[in-house]
């Protein structure tokens, strides 16, 4: 026999009629005596291998019988069209190989599990099949983000983890760092997308950013991705159609490209198929009459918690721009808003369906005295911002952005109840293992 060709259980269709081998990992045994089946999976589907105890080897007869849920395998044989058969191929098993035996105590069975007991065993859990679909959705989702902003001119910079400056005002993990005192890592990468903005015009960021923030909710993460875009010249209004653009190419992208895992992980696909723009756009003061009618006690100057946006977007079927909080409530480096300047040219957008904040965003101050001011009051080290402050002093100019949050889009767009499904390995702050 010619030496084996691999194949994937995604390509199968197109090896009909062929001999091949497939390696992967087993899901599921069955035997009537003399057919037996194996079901394996190999991250890019999954394969039912039937053999017949009499077309095959004593061996590998002995061999199925001993085979174990999560052993790896290669497998050979004939590939079938099957309409029947998820994927629609099967295969005419004719050798197996067994690569790695697994123990008969793999934890992760078919049956309800804890949710603590699933988030020990992640390294496991990710091997099913939800779980899987979630990450290929968010791998979908990343892969969007990169065409979107490629399509349209963007340059991606890459900005660093280890910083001087604060950007927010949440937790801050520090670390020593040799001479220079105290580093900490990224909350943000704005401040250096706006430099970068500078030098390039339209750019983006993609990184991981950390937050020491002591929340316990189903959307918050110490370490999550964000996504950073910043624009010379554009103004918030150009900075909210970038992100309503933005978001719907990312939900179509998904809708398109990754139906089959919508259905895996039983998203209904009607609330996504909504999301079109334009957005709907409510001022902060808005909003606050709004959510006082309907009996929050949040009062004008707060920021909204996330109890506030869900008693927002109720009212709405689409996606949701609250614009233009009280300075008091937002990060320094926001845009006094001419028209009123108690408040910022801001927004954060909220998803539907309760999901709530998935980007905030903002026109950037471009005017020195009052970013300075703005940094002096907040009691942020002025030193730390030179840099920063360059960029209004040197040729300085409107320029805005905007942060998405991957996991909370990753959650809002597959439907997940709590964040840390939509993150390979989650970081929270009980959670620092596997
Ligand atoms: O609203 P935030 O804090 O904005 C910024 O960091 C700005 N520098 C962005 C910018 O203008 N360039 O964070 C932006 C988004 C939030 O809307 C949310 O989606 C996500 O980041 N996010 C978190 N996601 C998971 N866990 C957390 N702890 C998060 N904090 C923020
Ligand atoms: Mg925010």
């Amino acid at each position: 026999m010619s030496s084996p060709t691999f194949a994937r259980i995604d390509e199968l269709k197109s090896h009909a009629g062929q001999t091949v081998t497939v390696r992967g990992w087993v899901t599921h045994l069955r035997s009537s005596g003399k057919v037996a089946f194996v079901v394996l999976r190999d991250g890019s589907g999954s394969l039912q291998a039937v053999l017949v105890k009499n077309q095959v080897s004593p061996e590998t007869w002995t061999l199925f019988s001993e085979l174990t849920q999560e052993s790896s395998i290669a497998v050979t044989g004939e590939v079938r069209l099957d309409d029947r058969a998820p994927g629609g191929v099967e295969m005419g098993a004719k050798e197996l190989e067994l690569i790695g035996r697994s123990p008969l105590d793999y934890p992760i069975q078919p049956k309800e599990h804890g949710i603590d007991f699933l988030m020990d065993n992640r390294h496991f859990w990710l091997r099913s099949p939800r779980q899987v679909a979630i990450m290929r959705i968010r791998n979908e989702i990343e892969q969007a983000i990169h065409d979107f902003f490629y399509e349209r001119g963007f340059i991606r910079v890459d900005t660093p983890i280890l910083t001087a400056a604060i950007g927010e005002r949440s937790g801050l993990f520090s670390t020593e760092y040799f001479d220079e005192g105290n580093a900490y890592l990224a909350q943000t990468g704005q401040l250096y997308g706006e430099a970068a903005a500078a030098a390039l015009g339209k750019i983006y960021t993609f990184g991981p950013t950390f937050r020491a923030e002591k929340s316990k909710t189903r959307r918050h993460l110490t370490e999550f991705w964000m996504i950073e875009p910043e624009v010379a010249f554009n103004d918030s209004a150009a900075n909210m159609r970038l992100q309503e653009d933005f978001v719907s190419y990312l939900v179509q992208r998904c809708l398109e490209r990754r139906r089959a895992e919508l259905l895996e992980i039983g998203r209904a696909l009607a609330p996504p198929e909504r999301e079109k723009p334009p957005f709907h756009r409510l001022d902060y003061t808005d909003a606050i009459t709004l959510i006082q009618k309907k009996g929050s006690e949040t009062k004008w100057g707060d920021d909204l918690g996330a109890e506030d946006e869900s008693l927002i977007v109720a009212d709405y079927d689409r996606p949701v721009f609250v614009m233009n909080y009280p300075k008091e409530a937002k990060a320094f480096y926001m845009k006094e808003n001419p028209a009123d300047p108690r408040t910022v040219l801001c927004d954060d957008l909220l998803a539907t369906e309760g999901y709530g904040e998935i980007i905030g965003g903002s026109q950037r101050e471009d005017d020195y005295d009052k970013l300075v001011a703005r940094i002096k009051h907040e009691g942020l080290p002025i030193e730390a911002y030179d840099w920063y402050l360059d960029l209004r002093r040197y040729g300085t100019f409107v320029h805005a952005g905007f942060g998405l949050g991957l996991e909370r889009t990753v959650a809002w767009i597959c439907g997940l109840q709590h964040i840390r499904e939509a993150i390979p390995f989650a970081r929270m702050m009980h959670r620092l293992r596997p």
